[in-house]
């Protein structure tokens, strides 16, 4: 790494995305209330964001709630709502001295009226910042994004034989950004979790041994510079 503890250019992933996984057992090892653990990881996404924004990594997607969350006993969803309440706004501030873009992926219509005009007003204040696109991945589901794909392609009568990956990839939640180059899944565990399934399927994969709350701009970077030795081949056989 260069000496300015940044790894070069060519190096960097352009678009990161990650599963800020195991904030619950962070707190468990403390002693604490699991939504201790989620307070810790959204002060962690503080520093990560600001990281990305440092480093140059252009787009970033976070796994902040997933259409399987809403499964969990209902004070911590409630909890993880009243968190989320806060956090928007008073990190709005935040992202616009980052010069930071916030957008959402998933299903909106999920969220509670309070939240969902934060959310928005909060993508409608941001939306000429351009040093780093933040997607939040909320009430999100791969499966289901792609079955609203499937659903909107059919819905304007496309013709079978127009239907490509290029033109599925334009009817994704993500249309505008690139896949991710990294995704990294925290707290050692080694899964998927119905994330980005359409959009990761040439991205590498990189699982930290630790909890969310500590995964920080250092681990971040050391991530980065292991994505920096990774031979990218999507499938194919790399010239001699
Ligand atoms: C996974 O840990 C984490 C979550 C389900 C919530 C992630 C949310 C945040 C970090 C809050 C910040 C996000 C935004 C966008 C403000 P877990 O509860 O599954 O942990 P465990 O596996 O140890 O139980």
């Amino acid at each position: 790494m260069a000496k300015t503890d940044q790894p070069a250019d060519d190096s960097i992933p352009q678009h990161i995305a990650i599963i800020m996984d195991g904030n619950g057992r962070w707190a468990r090892a403390r002693g604490l209330p699991r939504l201790a653990g989620h307070r810790a990881g959204t002060e962690n996404l503080r520093r990560i964001i600001k990281a990305c924004v440092e480093v140059g990594v252009k787009y970033l997607t976070v796994y902040a709630f997933s259409t399987e969350n809403w499964g969990r006993p209902e004070d911590e969803v409630e909890g993880l709502m009243g968190i989320f309440d806060e956090v928007f706004e008073r990190e709005l501030a935040e992202l616009l001295r980052e010069g930071a873009q916030l957008r959402h992926i998933g299903r909106l219509e999920g969220m509670r009226p309070s939240l969902r005009k934060k959310v928005e007003k909060g993508i409608e204040q941001t939306k000429d910042n351009d040093r780093l696109i933040l997607n939040v991945a909320f009430n999100y589901g791969g499966r289901d994004e792609i079955v609203d794909a499937i659903k909107a392609i059919m819905a304007e009568g496309v013709p079978p034989e127009q239907v490509d990956a290029e033109l599925v990839s334009k009817y994704m939640y993500t249309k505008d950004v690139p896949d991710p180059d990294l995704v990294i899944r925290t707290s050692g565990e080694q899964r998927i979790s119905n994330f980005l399934l359409w959009q990761a399927a040439y991205a590498e994969w990189i699982f930290p041994d630790v909890y969310w709350p500590d995964f920080g701009r250092e681990q971040l970077l050391a991530a980065i510079e292991e994505y920096g030795r990774r031979e990218r081949r999507y499938g194919k056989v790399l010239e001699e």
